[in-house]
């Protein structure tokens, strides 16, 4: 099994690292742009091997894509982070000529990979991988609700007092600050829903936290967070890889499913060998589904600035 991440920076580098410490992949290649930059990553990481007990090969690559050649999945993490105070969509202007340049390298040497985008805007940069590279559905996964997931349940947890372990719970809908859709009815502690446990103003206040959840951190570190986008990553990758078969709310184009056309927003899928392998269309209550609806608005508008780019 073999992997390239794109972006060595620490989105992509955490990634790496996480895919290797699970030890399900034979090789991991890091490319980046910045001369020896990848190639550094790579060989730090690789002398953790010994101390974290993993024989995955990973290595660094300065913009060769030759070397990422035969790559069953490939994640695209490279671009420009978020600063405090600017949205996701504000990267848009830069990061969607690199998303373009990197998918079509990565195809062309991997006609076969399995894309999972996580550059910002997520939804719009995972839509215009299927304008530039015409893959089909499944072989294009954005990741952003596995993210926001991930923070709606540590809010929970955090309101609970209770181990996170205890918690379950989605995100769907645009990854932005304004289009997230945390599934709060159907949010549960151990098989009993959070509302048994925390007032409805909590439970608002958990709901806007999630939402929030980025730009909090970006405003902390000065800098887009790392460690979750890469944790959660590496999961999708996983279930890939492993052919897990396994539920997470992910980017991907509809055609119809939920009432949506042609755009790319988080619903939850069933991910395994062939990617995406199932849209699974929940009963979402009338207050969800338009939500979902109204994000999708959003992510539309977001998807119009590319034909200001030409692309
Ligand atoms: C985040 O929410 C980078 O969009 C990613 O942290």
């Amino acid at each position: 099994m073999k992997v390239t991440v794109v972006g060595a920076g620490a989105v992509g580098a955490s990634c790496a690292e996480y895919i290797a410490i699970k030890n399900f992949a034979s090789e991991v290649v890091l490319v980046d742009i910045k001369e020896n930059f990848a190639e550094g990553k790579a060989m730090d990481l690789m002398q953790t091997a010994s101390l974290n007990g993993f024989d995955t090969k990973i290595t660094g690559s300065t913009n060769d894509y030759s070397k990422t050649a035969g790559s069953n999945i490939a994640v695209i993490t490279s671009g420009i982070p978020r600063k405090p105070g600017m949205t996701r969509e504000e990267l848009i202007g830069i990061n969607a000529g690199i998303v373009k340049s990197v998918s079509e390298q990565l195809i062309k040497y991997s006609p076969d990979v399995i894309l999972i985008i996580v550059s910002n805007p997520m939804d719009t940069m995972t839509y215009l991988t299927h304008k530039v590279t015409g893959l089909p559905k499944n072989r294009i996964i954005g990741m952003g609700g596995a993210l926001d997931s991930a923070r709606f349940k540590y809010r929970l947890a955090e309101a609970m007092e209770c181990p996170t372990s205890d918690i379950d719970g989605m995100v769907i809908g645009g990854h932005s600050d304004k289009g997230m859709v945390p599934l709060t009815r159907l949010a549960t502690r151990n098989s009993v829903r959070v509302s048994e446990f925390l007032p409805a103003e909590r439970l608002q206040k958990v709901l806007e936290d999630t939402k929030v959840g980025g730009a909090t951190l970006t405003g902390m570190l000065g800098t887009s967070a790392w460690y979750a986008p890469g944790a959660a990553v590496s999961g999708l990758v996983q279930a890939i890889a492993c052919d897990q078969q396994k539920m997470f709310p992910c980017s991907v184009l509809l055609e119809g499913e939920f009432g949506l056309n042609d755009l790319c927003i988080g619903v939850p899928v069933i991910l395994g060998k062939n990617g995406i392998e199932k849209i699974v269309e929940i009963n979402l209550d009338e207050a969800e589904l338009s939500q979902l609806q109204a994000s999708a608005v959003g992510v539309k508008a977001t998807n119009t600035l590319l034909n200001d780019l030409n692309l």
